[in-house]
């Protein structure tokens, strides 16, 4: 610690983290450039998870710098309620051109936790403005994770949320079954084989609840916070049609997966699954500036478009909804992924990932490994009585010798910049096979 005391770092309370621990033996991080952080000593830290699934062009691009600067000296803040400014909607503009087709209506929030809220609040409120009012339930999905809003944690499907908010949980919420069936897919390439027909569940839901009260289903395309749960083959297909058949939206949380996470702009696009709405932020603005948004069909939005002109049709927004400062930084972030190629890059090193993951196979400890695109899980044997321990054991060793790595349980999620290059590939899973060597 070179520049930080022990005083110094009691007042913030830090979130998701263990802060009595972190007090004891902090890990700071002061500068951060590319593919790397640097701790305030000056020690470099390759960083394996794009800071936490966002700075997908890299760290330290100049252009966003200089965007952010040029519009915080032209207009620092400017209202959206009943105003408007250029980058807002430029910014609309452009991402709906990204979206799978007829996607092509965004509403800017701040972060992956209000998309999500906003979207459940808009499927709601779409059905009651097609007089279809009685459709209020919510379906989310196991081992979800939609964030911390009271909407996000309803429909995620964490158990440590469920445990101390169980009684505030916004009612008329369900959940299908995970898809995470190691027994049957353990060290699958990409999509796992079995496991389609855990959409049907959905049909289940229908049955018990009557599909009149269901407005919409939520999951993450590939869920990374409870460990990096992929897609059976056929699983969002069928989700699709049985939404389709009982009038009910789907929407995908792309909070990690979007903006080139898996070899696509968008997961819906990778996996040619198209969702009624979108929800994202992380890699919109490359992390440089608080951002989310929901894209949403034309279709939805267009139900909201009646009644007296002078009404507001969606009474949802935020004071910072499509702050400049933000826009200016999505602008420029979608700019470098469109000039570097960045939103399909991972297709291009999907290989090389996949066989650096799967290299780690037969390591100690491991008893899975998974990958897509740029995006990896290694789970480890739990030590006994003390889930999670073993690996932020190896996400502290890692730390320690110059690697960022995540830990979810004992899944290890490694999600890098979307400029890695295959040099940095190797070095990445050979210091995590040294962890792994060095940990009990
Ligand atoms: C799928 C998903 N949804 C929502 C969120 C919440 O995003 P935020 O932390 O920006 O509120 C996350 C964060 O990791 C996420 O992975």
């Amino acid at each position: 610690m070179t520049t930080l005391n022990r005083l110094d770092l009691e007042a913030l309370w830090m979130p998701f983290t263990a802060n009595r621990q972190f007090k004891q033996a902090p890990r700071l991080l002061a500068r951060a450039q590319g593919m790397e952080y640097f701790t305030p000593e000056g020690r470099r830290v390759l960083d394996g998870v794009a800071g936490l699934w966002c700075v997908n062009a890299g760290h330290g691009r100049e252009e966003i710098t200089a965007a952010v600067t040029r519009q915080l000296a032209t207009m620092d803040y400017a209202p959206q309620f009943q105003m408007g400014h250029p980058p807002g909607f430029a910014l609309a503009t452009e991402l709906a051109a990204l979206m799978p087709a007829g996607l092509d209506r965004v509403f800017f929030t701040n972060s992956g936790s209000e998309s999500v809220d906003t979207a459940l609040k808009i499927a709601i409120a779409y059905h009651r403005c097609r007089g279809d009012g009685a459709r209020m339930r919510l379906i989310g999905r196991e081992r979800g994770y939609h964030g911390v809003g009271f909407g996000g944690i309803s429909v995620g499907g964490i158990v440590a949320n469920r445990r101390m908010w169980s009684a505030n949980l916004i009612p008329g919420v369900d959940h299908l079954r995970h898809t995470h069936d190691l027994a049957r897919n353990a060290y699958s390439r990409g999509q796992p084989t079995h496991g389609a027909e855990l959409a049907d569940d959905l049909e289940r839901l229908v049955a018990l609840h009557d599909a009149s009260t269901i407005a919409a289903v939520i999951v993450e395309p590939i869920a990374g916070s409870t460990g990096v749960l992929l897609p059976p083959q056929g699983y969002l297909e069928r989700l699709r049609a049985i939404c389709d058949a009982h009038g009910i939206l789907l929407i995908f949380d792309e909070v990690i997966t979007g903006f080139g996470r898996t070899g696509a702009p968008f997961a819906a696009q990778e996996f040619a699954v198209t969702p009624d709405m979108i929800t994202m932020a992380k890699g919109l603005t490359n992390g440089c500036v608080p951002m989310g948004a929901v894209a949403v069909k034309q279709s939805i939005h267009d139900a909201f478009m009646q009644g007296p002109p002078g009404a507001i049709e969606l009474f949802h927004g935020y004071t910072y909804s499509a702050h400049p400062l933000a826009c200016a930084a999505g602008l420029a972030t979608l700019d470098i992924y469109r000039r570097e190629g960045l939103l399909t890059r991972a297709k291009s090193l999907a290989k090389r990932w996949e066989d650096a993951v799967h290299g780690l196979r037969g390591r100690p400890h491991v008893i899975d490994t998974r990958n897509y695109g740029l995006i990896a899980g290694i789970e480890l044997e739990p030590r006994p009585g003390k889930p999670g321990a073993r690996a932020f054991d190896v996400f502290l060793d890692c730390f320690e010798r110059g690697l960022l790595i995540r830990t979810t349980g004992d899944t290890i999620a490694l999600s890098p910049p979307l400029i890695i290059e295959p040099a940095h590939i190797d070095e990445m899973f050979g210091r995590l096979a040294e962890a792994l060597a060095r940990v009990a």
